[in-house]
């Protein structure tokens, strides 16, 4: 076990947890975006930044990444945390002006309108789809591609490709909704690039199974729970 001090108040960790694990198991709120409890941490989104008393002066440290380490001292609602994160949520204002939760995000910080517009496509390269179709679904459909401006997530030369299964994981993980599913018919569109899937039919009652074909081999779970 390690033992730091958070907002003035000792607490205590499990060895390797990061200071967002521990804040959280002692009830202190840190906001996040780009981290999920069943995904590897990512860092990507910069929101969980709290400030860490270093020898040396304070820096800011993405809590979601950085170790609870033995003798640290946290604060997690310092003014110059405010700061940072009143700057991310105007970046990511900028990124994605539509999204309900980035301008719930901004309001709660205290930023209106951002200075930059960056995007139009409610992207805020997250990284949360890219991760999850890694290490949920294990299909590595995605990845981010390109750098600085032109940075975005994508299939291999953006178009669909043979890996994704249609599982729709990332538009579930999605948080600003740049990931869209459309179910026209018997066809499932997944993506705002191009890839689509044909749902299967049932034999019985003639519904589509919402698991496209590639991603659950359905009779084969049928037989299964059948045995
Ligand atoms: S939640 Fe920690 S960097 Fe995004």
């Amino acid at each position: 076990m390690v033992t730091l001090s958070i907002n003035g108040q000792q607490v205590q960790g499990v060895d390797g947890s990061s200071i967002l694990e521990v804040a959280r198991e002692h009830g202190i709120e840190i906001p996040t975006l780009c981290y999920h409890e069943a995904l590897e941490p990512y860092g990507g989104c910069r929101l969980c930044v709290v400030e860490l008393k270093a020898p040396r002066g304070p820096r800011l440290v993405a809590s979601c990444v950085y170790p609870a380490e033995e003798g640290a001292v946290v604060e997690t609602d310092s003014e110059i945390v405010h700061r940072s994160r009143r700057m991310t949520a105007e970046l990511l204002l900028g990124a994605a002006p539509n999204a309900k939760v980035i301008q719930a995000l901004a309001a709660r910080m205290g930023v209106e309108k951002p200075r930059v517009s960056l995007s139009d496509n409610n992207c805020i390269l997250c990284g949360l789809c890219v991760r999850a179709c890694r290490e949920i679904v294990g299909a590595n459909a995605i990845s981010l591609v390109n750098r600085g401006f032109t940075k975005e997530v994508s299939p291999p030369f953006e178009i669909g490709s043979n890996a994704c299964v249609g599982c729709t994981t990332c538009v579930f993980l999605c948080p600003t909704g740049a990931i869209k599913l459309e179910e026209v018919l018997a066809n499932r569109s997944v993506h705002h690039w191009d890839s689509d899937f044909e749902a299967v039919a049932c034999k019985i009652c003639g519904d589509h199974y919402l698991a496209p074909e590639l991603a659950v081999d359905v009779e084969k779970v049928l037989s299964e729970e059948n045995a």
